[in-house]
């Protein structure tokens, strides 16, 4: 849910005095080692746009699939659906997205830069409980405390006497008329050049067929729910569902957003993994919210994010949609703040009565045991691939202390993905590139486990080098064929191998035959 997330920034974790951080060498890693790209980037990039490499596409295939499986394949009540990106532009103005899916935009007059309203912090500079000017800043982990620097900077400067308070943020939709000549702008640091917030349409807008007019106008879908309830007619009559009942969907959704930041936290174009669970209007729907919110966390949980990173944020019941009777957002601590992570929430019957009086279609279900007629109600989990896959690369990100092969300690940096996740499953190597045939048979062994598993083959370089290799990119299990292997150091050894573990570098020797067995149970 998009809205009041701007108070709780201010508990974000920091990065010690002089160490890169975090956000920083992730982005440098993801970048090295082909997760992702800025789009375009040889034409100098496009904001909030991004590429995913080879094993980033890998890593998007593994939690798509894993949620997938889980949520539709795993399960009786839920069934899948593929729906079209360009809809029906009537959808958008049932759904409420043509009036309301706005932003709170502000415009510096000066710099001509833009600045979304809920981002943009300001405070008065209080001197001897008398205000003597404002500071501003745009949001980040340290919004705070650039704030009190700023005041405490402008009293030194000017020389006021007098005791200065503690900053008070508050964010630019919160500010008074009165105030707004005097806040300065974040670009120039100059008040007198921001404009009052206005809305912001975020819909991305196309023209379909070949006339370029109103009549032809149709929006890039800005979430994939509206999929769900357009064709829950469609989906009932197939006779597949019984309340209660879900329909889940990945793919594509599009927002213009002002802002677009944190690396692929909030972008442009992104991809939801949204699910509707239809119930009855007699049922608990706050059961059902729950045991939804537990899913989730439990899900997220089995990716690899550890339990201690996510918290519940419940939404204020003042600040809920009008038909909404209660939103949860799973947080998670991401470095730049605790942020939202995956939304679930209880949307009442609002959807399919808006969908039955712009379209003309009742959209209601036959209970059959209680001859009833009803419109169901609906819990809806979304969450977006880009911002799991943030997260996951975020807790996954670790630096440790290893020996290296001269037992020399150095500095390793791992991704600690839960084996199903990461995007390459086990890597094979000879333990020497120029012996054929530790080469032949150390090909065999990867082609055996080609079928099961995403596996890689690598003989360049020193096998320390590529063990780090691989421990950079989250691989769990490299397999090391050796001359014990080829039978030369006692028949005993022949046709097994090394098998070495990422998280603890411990090592283990087993049969080739026994391989597959091993690993797979570990990486499904
Ligand atoms: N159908 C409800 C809906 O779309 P939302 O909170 O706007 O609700 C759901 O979006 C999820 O989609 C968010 O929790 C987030 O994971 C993801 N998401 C939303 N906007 C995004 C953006 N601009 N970039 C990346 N992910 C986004």
């Amino acid at each position: 849910m998009r809205g009041p997330e701007a108070a709780r920034i201010f508990a974000a974790p920091m990065s010690q005095p002089n160490e890169i951080p975090l956000m920083e060498k992730i982005v440098s890693l993801c970048k090295r080692r082909g997760f992702i790209f800025q789009s375009s980037e040889i034409y100098g990039g496009i904001n909030g746009f991004w590429d995913y490499g080879p094993l980033g596409a890998e890593l998007r295939k593994n939690i798509r699939d894993c949620w997938w499986n889980d949520m539709v394949r795993r399960r009786d009540d839920i069934v899948g659906l593929e729906s079209s990106i360009i809809m029906h532009p009537k959808v958008w103005e049932a759904s409420g997205h043509v009036a309301g899916f706005n932003d709170p935009m502000v415009d510096c007059k000066v710099s001509k830069q833009r600045f979304r309203a809920d981002q943009l912090f300001f405070a008065p500079i209080v001197v001897d409980e008398k205000i003597v000017s404002y500071v501003s800043a745009l949001e980040s982990e340290k919004t705070a405390e650039e704030l009190q620097e700023k005041a405490e900077t402008f009293k030194r400067k000017k020389a006021i006497q007098g005791k200065l308070a503690a900053v008070q943020p508050r964010d630019f939709t919160e500010a008074r008329e009165d105030e707004i000549p005097l806040i300065p702008s974040p670009a120039t640091g100059e008040p007198g050049s921001l404009t009052p917030p206005r809305a912001f349409n975020m819909m991305l807008q196309t023209y379909v067929g070949a006339l370029r007019d109103d009549s032809a106008v149709a929006y890039l879908r800005p979430e994939t729910a509206q999929g769900m309830f357009a064709d829950f007619k469609a989906i009932l009559d197939t006779g597949r569902v019984k309340i209660p009942f879900g329909i889940a969907q990945v793919g594509k959704s599009f927002r213009n957003e002002i802002t677009p930041r944190n690396f692929i936290f909030r972008s442009r174009e992104f991809e939801q993994m949204e699910m509707e669970y239809f119930i009855s209007d007699e049922e608990d729907w706050a059961k059902w919210h729950r045991y939804w919110i537990d899913w989730c966390r439990e899900w997220l949980i089995s990716a690899g994010i550890p339990a201690a990173q996510l918290s519940e944020y419940n939404h204020p019941k003042e600040k809920l949609s009008h038909y909404s009777k209660g939103t949860t957002d799973l947080m998670f601590a991401f470095p730049f703040g605790v942020q939202e992570l995956w939304g679930i929430a209880a949307r009442g019957n609002f959807d399919l009565l808006q969908h039955a009086k712009f379209s003309g279609v009742p959209l209601e279900y036959f209970d059959d045991a209680n001859k009833r007629r009803y419109v169901p109600h609906v819990i809806e989990p979304a969450v977006g691939v880009d911002r799991i896959m943030l997260a996951i690369l975020c807790s996954a990100y670790c630096e440790d202390e290893l020996a290296d092969e001269k037992g020399k300690m150095e500095t390793r940096v791992v991704l600690r993905f839960a084996p199903r996740i990461a995007p390459i499953k086990v890597a094979v190597f000879p333990l020497l590139k120029n012996k054929p045939e530790l080469v032949e048979k150390a090909k065999a062994v990867r082609e055996l486990l080609r079928p099961h598993m995403n596996s890689f083959y690598d003989d360049a370089g020193g096998i320390g080098r590529r063990y780090r290799r691989q421990d950079e990119i989250g691989t769990p299990f490299c397999v090391t064929i050796d001359f014990e292997t080829l039978g030369e150091k006692g028949p005993e050894l022949k046709d097994t191998v090394t098998l070495r573990y990422r998280d603890d570098a411990r090592q283990e020797r087993v049969k080739i035959g026994d391989l597959v067995g091993i690993l797979l149970p570990q990486v499904q």
